[in-house]
């Protein structure tokens, strides 16, 4: 065994694997080379950071961890399984099931309260009414919002508006949560406060997180800091020095 490349393994394959990921967009006559080579592994229970300047290809490499998105080339495993070959409907299956979404602007449906927010990936899987209930009355209590349950996004605050999409993304109990600058638009103490509920609940489930953020101070807060430049990835590796001391 390799200490400090299995550390994280708790038997059975990675939640994620990419190697050597390429994505090109093309512009006209020339072509942006969004992702050179992209190699990442994300374990069970991993709370990574994906580090980077705006530009730097962070939001190109999480579309596609997200599978919302195909690379050019390189070969891409979600839960042991390879990703090419699957058809759309395939995809959205494997998307519905077992990941969860957060983005800077928080992406709530303006109609529907907090909870009915909550409760939507629920019925788009077809649960009935009382697993439904159970499960959004668990996780509004936890992030601290019981009492706006039935308040609709534009009665609540940003801070508000990012922990129920925060609910939402862990309420099918997904095994990634894919955010992509989840505290841009939120002011240092709030940010801070998503970041530590994102990590206790991650850690509750057992989720794997992999945040977008060009903020140090946020990717500090994180297991894991994956640096990402010109198209390319590199890890910080004090994590896994400090485990193996
Ligand atoms: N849909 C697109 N069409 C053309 N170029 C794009 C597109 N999306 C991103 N890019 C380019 O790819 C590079 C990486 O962008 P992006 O992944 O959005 O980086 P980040 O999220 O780190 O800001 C940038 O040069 C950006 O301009
Ligand atoms: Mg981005």
């Amino acid at each position: 065994m390799k200490p400090g490349v299995t550390h994280r393994n708790h038997g059975g394959p990675p939640v994620l694997k990419m190697e050597n990921i390429r994505k090109t967009y093309d512009m006209g006559d020339t072509q942006v080379i969004a992702l050179k080579q992209a190699y990442l592994c994300l374990e069970a229970g991993d709370f990574a950071a994906l580090k980077g300047p705006s530009g730097s290809g962070k939001s190109t490499l999480l579309n596609i961890c997200g599978l919302l998105d195909s690379a050019n080339d390189g070969e891409l495993e979600f839960l042991g399984q390879p990703v090419a070959g699957l058809n759309n409907r395939q995809l959205t299956l494997l998307r519905r099931e077992n990941m969860g979404f957060v983005f800077q602007s928080y992406h709530l449906l303006p109609v529907l309260s907090a909870s009915e927010n909550i409760e939507y990936p629920l019925l788009l899987k077809g649960e009935d009414v009382k697993t439904r209930q159970n499960r959004v009355a668990e996780l509004i209590e936890q992030v601290g919002l019981s009492r706006f349950a039935h308040h609709r996004p534009d009665h609540l605050s940003g801070g508000q508006r990012q922990r129920v999409a925060i609910a939402r993304a862990l309420v099918n109990q997904p095994r990634l949560v894919i955010a992509d600058e989840p505290t841009a638009n939120l002011d240092t103490e709030t940010a801070t406060q998503m970041i530590e509920l994102m990590h206790a609940l991650g850690k509750a489930q057992g989720t794997t997180f992999l945040i977008a953020t060009h903020d140090e101070r946020m990717a500090a807060r994180c297991d894991r800091v994956l640096n990402m430049r010109d198209g390319e990835i590199h890890e910080t590796t004090e994590i896994a020095v400090h485990e193996m001391a």
